[in-house]
């Protein structure tokens, strides 16, 4: 894994219309995704993790929605700035996405096989039997072993977990260099669940494709990712190595989705979860957005916005007064003196 980063999202904020103005669903979102990492973004429903991934697709639907400022720089290019023709390019070959569930992005009139080769040939020059033998070898990549029979099967036949492999396989299919998966497990049991995290890492491994893995949940963060990017209201609130933010989370909201973690070795009859609802885009003006929510809230909290303070030592970033008010943390991110 080379340190540099084959994706960096810089400063990026979307808003959506509704009536006569635009909202902001993403606000100001920074971060890099490394070469051959796996980088996790978690945070609740609403907090904006799908559009911010949806913008690094080229697929932000506008109207409503609109890229407002910010890049997206991928091997050397700002993303935002691509034609629709330049998009086509990008996406599918070297940006593939695949999504939280596989029956609204499989054609149930199609089988496996048809729509597999169909996907190979779109970006590529395979002949229709050279990408028939692709679409095998892709299947046992994502670790279908009678891959000759799936090919002829419609997905209302396969398993919930088994489609999502035939979803990875088909990201897959041309080798990209970033593979975004959002939220791949949610509509999966347990069980499957952790076998198509371990197909995840087990692909970044094979393949060195870098992923970024979108998720509700810090314990699936807690599985495979090198790193993480906490999301709230559109905006990080923590960001940094995973290791570190699960024994030591600095923000309270990362502290609220850490303790709604379910732990294996502690039987509780209801898992925690944080009282109150994640804001909607605009809706509030002053202050820190997690406020309302907060257990720590205290005296600037609901005047004043804080704003993302990255350490120098280790590029860790966290959103909190409490946090910038300790000893040497007197610096916000991107200010350098
Ligand atoms: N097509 C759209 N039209 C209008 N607003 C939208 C649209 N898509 C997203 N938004 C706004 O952007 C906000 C963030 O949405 P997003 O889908 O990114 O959340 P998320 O973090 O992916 O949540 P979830 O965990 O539910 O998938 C939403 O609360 C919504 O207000
Ligand atoms: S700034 Fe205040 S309200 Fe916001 S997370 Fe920190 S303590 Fe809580
Ligand atoms: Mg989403």
């Amino acid at each position: 894994m080379s340190d540099g980063p084959i994706l960096s999202i810089n400063d990026l904020k979307i808003s959506f219309q509704s009536g006569k103005e635009f909202l902001p669903a993403v606000d100001g979102v920074s971060f890099e995704l490394k070469e051959g990492e796996i980088l996790g973004v978690v945070g609740e429903s609403g907090s904006g993790k799908s559009v911010t991934s949806l913008a690094a697709m080229g697929l932000i639907p506008s109207p409503p929605g609109k890229v407002e400022t910010g890049e997206i720089i991928f091997e050397g290019k700002d993303l935002t700035k691509f034609t629709e023709k330049e998009w086509r390019e990008i996406r599918g070959n070297q940006i593939s996405m695949i999504f939280q569930e596989p029956m609204t992005s499989l054609n149930p009139l199609f089988t496996i096989g048809n729509q597999l080769i169909e996907a190979i040939r779109l970006h590529t020059d395979l002949s229709k039997s050279e990408a028939k033998q692709r679409s095998i070898e892709l299947l046992k990549l994502v670790g279908i072993p009678r891959a000759e029979g799936i090919l002829k099967e419609y997905p209302h036949q396969l398993s919930g977990g088994m489609r999502q492999r035939i979803m990875i396989a088909m990201a897959m299919a041309c080798n990209p260099r970033v593979l975004i998966a959002d939220e791949p497990t949610t509509a999966l049991d347990v069980t499957i669940q952790a076998q198509i995290l371990a197909l995840m890492k087990n692909l970044n491994q094979k393949t060195n494709t870098s992923i970024i893995l979108i998720t509700h949940d810090l314990g699936v963060v807690a599985e495979i990712c090198q790193r993480v990017v906490v999301m709230y209201a559109g905006q990080i609130v923590e960001q940094g190595d995973v290791k570190k933010i699960l024994k030591d989370p600095q923000h309270p909201y990362t502290k609220g989705l850490l303790k709604s973690v379910p732990d294996l070795r502690e039987k509780k009859d209801r898992l925690y979860s944080i009282p109150g609802m994640v804001p909607l885009p605009g809706s509030i003006k002053n202050g820190c957005r997690f406020a309302p929510r907060c257990q720590e809230v205290f005296g600037p909290c609901q005047v004043e916005s804080p704003e993302l303070f990255r350490s120098e030592k280790d590029g860790h970033e966290v959103r909190c007064f409490l946090h910038t008010l300790k000893e040497g943390n007197d610096r916000h991110a991107g200010v350098t003196s």
